[in-house]
């Protein structure tokens, strides 16, 4: 009896485990879709939370959680520790990443940086001439090399989106 109460319970468990299905998680539907199967389940704390981002200082497992923060930053010099390996970025990020993915929508949280010259806030990366260098050396195609080769660096400790190159215009106050 025991033995079929568990068959039954693993049936019934299965079963609801199907149709547990999100439009938004699926990756085969049209985005579209998924944007608007996604916004009619948020509250409005979700929405708020969503279009936050907050420092690397300020951030940790339990903000990211219970106030359902969309994105984090590291500006410039933010590091989580100094001369920080590639490993100690990556276990941050994995680390604030898992308070993103326990909340209810399970929306992962994006991790940004500036990295303006090379993957400049991290020891040991490959640092660039400052971007108004770049554009005296009037040549677009090393620019675009460069800014491949600190994508890469980016991408290796974890980080999906970086705020580079800059294009730094010159104005006059006045
Ligand atoms: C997370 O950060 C908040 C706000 O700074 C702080 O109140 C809280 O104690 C921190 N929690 C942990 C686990 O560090």
């Amino acid at each position: 009896m025991g033995r079929l109460s568990s068959i039954l319970f693993c049936l019934i468990f299965s079963t609801t485990a199907v149709f547990a299905y999100d439009v938004y998680k699926d990756h085969t539907q049209d985005v579209e879709a998924r944007v608007q199967d996604l916004l009619k389940r948020m509250t409005l704390a979700e929405k708020i939370g969503q279009m936050t981002q907050i420092e690397r200082i300020v951030a940790n497992y339990s903000v990211i959680k219970d106030y359902y923060i969309g994105s984090i930053i590291s500006g410039g010099g933010s590091a989580p520790e100094p001369k920080a390996s590639v490993d100690t970025w990556q276990n941050m990020i994995d680390y604030l990443q898992a308070g993103a993915i326990v909340t209810r929508l399970q929306i992962p949280m994006i991790y940004a940086i500036d990295a303006v010259h090379g993957h400049n806030n991290v020891y040991g990366a490959v640092i660039f001439p400052h971007n108004i260098g770049l554009g005296c050396t009037r040549d677009p195609d090393l620019v675009k090399r460069i800014g491949a080769a600190t994508a890469l660096e980016v991408r290796a400790t974890g980080i999906s989106y970086f705020f580079a190159p800059c294009i730094a215009a010159c104005r006059d106050p006045r």
